[in-house]
């Protein structure tokens, strides 16, 4: 699908990987509509204030979007906040109330705007030469497949969103809705800015090659393949040049 003259909904555009991406598909010729609880809304996009893990919110944005709009051609589930804690240690259980709190949003927000924004595109008119309604692009993690010590709220939720990539693109297949994946390495964003500068050192040695963070560019950049790839559905592309995380990095166990 060609971005140009088409509708995307991008949760959590409003910084980081999102705004990357409202601003490539702005210059791609989209109108976007940016999805998140504040911020600064980047420049050329509307917003509509969102709880990505509250449905009566999500059903809000996306009825509004539409208004405004017209239709959604594009989402991109992108919203997500990070957790870090290991499930029991000596001094006690893990923190379980947090474990909702990070699968409250990075799943079930994703999975509440995939079935509203999905619903929504089943009445859109077929498009272009596959007859195309609709693309949606979740965004996974390298987490998605090696979840390292402390990580396991969030690699429960990337995890999951991976493999529900190819179950919605199954469920949707036959409303000509695509569905597919970007898993991130390690990427600068204002999500993982308090990091100490020795944890990302070595987590960026990991990688193969090129030895660096990804930026909200690198992503778009394959946010846009995706979107106007046709026969690509049911996919996730890892973005982390290479890296596979080891169980621990020697900052988190010293
Ligand atoms: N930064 C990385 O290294 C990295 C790596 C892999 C995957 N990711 C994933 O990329 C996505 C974007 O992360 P980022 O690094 O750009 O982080 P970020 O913190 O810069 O942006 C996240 C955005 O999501 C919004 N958001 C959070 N909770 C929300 C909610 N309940 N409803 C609506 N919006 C909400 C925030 O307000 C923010 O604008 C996340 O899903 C994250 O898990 C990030």
């Amino acid at each position: 699908m060609d971005p140009a003259g088409k509708v995307a909904l991008v949760s959590g555009g409003n910084s980081g990987l999102g705004e990357g991406a409202v601003k490539h598909l702005l210059a791609a010729g989209a109108s976007v509509v940016s999805l998140d609880l504040g911020g600064d809304v980047p420049a050329g996009a509307d917003f509509v204030q969102c709880d990505v893990s509250d449905e009566a919110s999500v059903a809000a944005a996306v009825s509004s979007a539409i208004e405004r709009h017209g239709r959604i051609d594009i989402l991109i589930n992108n919203a997500g906040v990070g957790g870090i804690g290991t499930i029991a240690s000596a001094e006690g259980p893990g923190d379980i109330a947090d474990f909702r709190r990070v699968i409250g949003v990075n799943l079930i927000g994703a999975a509440t705007l995939a079935a509203h924004a999905g619903h929504a595109m089943t009445r859109n008119e077929p498009l272009g030469p596959d007859g195309e309604r609709g693309v949606i692009v979740n965004t996974c993690s390298i987490a998605s497949y090696e979840g390292q010590e402390g990580m396991g709220a969030y690699t429960a939720t990337k995890s999951a969103l991976l493999a529900l990539t190819l179950v919605w693109a199954r469920d949707l297949a036959k409303f000509a809705i695509r569905v597919n994946g970007v898993a991130p390495g390690f990427m600068a964003t204002p999500m993982v800015a308090m990091l100490p500068p020795p944890f990302v050192e070595e987590l960026l040695k990991g990688n193969e090659f090129p030895k660096r963070a990804g930026t909200a560019e690198d992503y778009a950049a394959v946010v846009d393949f995706l979107i106007r790839t046709p026969l690509i559905n049911g996919e996730v592309i890892r973005l982390d040049g290479g890296a596979r995380p080891p169980a621990r990095t020697t900052w988190s166990t010293s």
